[in-house]
């Protein structure tokens, strides 16, 4: 499947030139009444803008909203992050309707496999256990074992038999950590997400001169995640102050040391929520252009929109979601 070239640098410039609404407060108050009237829950990932962040029911990471996408008695579930997390909500819910403010909101990282060339992977290995990163289409989950996200890869991992080989997918930099992390080898496929890949072990190291005394905190997808582990290994950073977590585990690490100062290397949607939650903490970005363009398609206007015109429904064809239903399961309940 071809990929398309994408800049960080370009995407940061745009991002910080970006037309913030001017009525936040009233556009806000629209959205809360629709929902209410319409029953619906708004769910939004960690990476979202301020603003649509802010107005959401719930705001977490793909695990998180998973889960609250299984258990809400709502009928209608607006989603605002990317598609396959949209998709993994239909499947959890199959009654519900899910909603997508753009159906623009991809993923590079689930665009590096597809469900034809998962099956002639399988082929080549066929008494392998599959496991899926939760970043994947319906179409490869439901070919898929077991399905992880960041927040319990090393469960999903660590509960498979010792004598199953593994095909892990689709990042290379999460597979290898986890290949670190349990002594498991592993087969792992060769993707990689473009803004985290871009967060690179120069960014780590520069970020590590400039604050010291600051705790590390690794989204295991990043291009630097493999440095993390070594340095940690050999000694050569504070074994105690650096940790490879998912965007929840992040948020929960810096409740648990309010006062503290943090280098943060993961998309930057996630500075507005850490701030909030910790507010007398300090953080830094490893890398300023760590923005994807993807999550940011999602805005206050077309949440509203989405809402408003019941716009976009995401389907999943039922048969593909049977399939991927139980190795979302298996997900949510490790
Ligand atoms: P989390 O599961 O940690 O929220 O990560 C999701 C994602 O898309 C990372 O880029
Ligand atoms: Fe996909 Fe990367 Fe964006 Fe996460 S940050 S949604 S993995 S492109």
């Amino acid at each position: 499947m071809a990929v398309e070239t994408i800049s960080l640098e370009a995407d940061a410039a745009e991002y910080s030139r970006r037309d913030v609404p001017r009525d936040i407060a009233g556009m806000s108050a629209e959205i809360r009444e629709l929902a209410r009237k319409r029953n619906a829950v708004i769910l939004a990932h960690n990476y979202q803008v301020p603003e649509v962040q802010d107005v959401a029911d719930y705001v977490g990471d793909s695990l998180g909203l998973s889960r609250q996408a299984a258990a809400t008695p709502s009928d209608l579930i607006v989603f605002c992050g990317v598609h396959f997390m949209a998709e993994t909500a239909v499947i959890l819910s199959p009654k519900k309707r899910v909603l997508i403010p753009d159906l623009a909101a991809g993923c590079s990282l689930a665009a590096t496999i597809n469900a034809e060339q998962l099956a002639a992977w399988k082929a080549e290995f066929p008494d392998a256990v599959v496991v899926s990163y939760v970043n994947t289409t319906a179409e490869v989950k439901a070919l898929s074992d077991y399905c992880c996200t960041s927040g319990n890869a090393e469960r999903v991992i660590r509960a498979i038999p010792e004598d199953r080989e593994i095909l892990f997918l689709p990042d290379m930099f999460l597979g290898t950590y986890l290949e670190k992390v349990t002594g498991r080898k592993m087969h792992v496929w060769p993707g990689e997400c473009h803004v985290h890949a871009g967060i690179r072990p120069a960014d780590l190291d520069r970020a590590r001169a400039e604050h010291g005394d600051a705790d590390l905190l690794v989204h295991p997808e990043c291009g630097c995640a493999s440095q993390c582990m070594y340095f940690k290994a050999s000694g050569d950073i504070d074994a105690d102050r650096t940790h490879i977590l998912s965007t929840e585990g992040m948020v929960k690490h810096a409740q648990q040391y309010p006062t503290r100062s943090f280098v943060v290397a993961t998309e930057l949607g996630i500075m507005h929520r850490l701030a909030k939650e910790a507010p007398q903490g300090r953080f830094y970005a490893a890398s300023e252009r760590a923005i994807c363009r993807y999550m940011k398609k999602i805005t206050l206007e077309k949440l509203l929109i989405s809402l408003r015109d019941d716009v976009f429904e995401v389907k999943v064809p039922e048969d593909v979601a049977d399939r991927a239903r139980g190795a979302i399961q298996r997900m949510v309940e490790l």
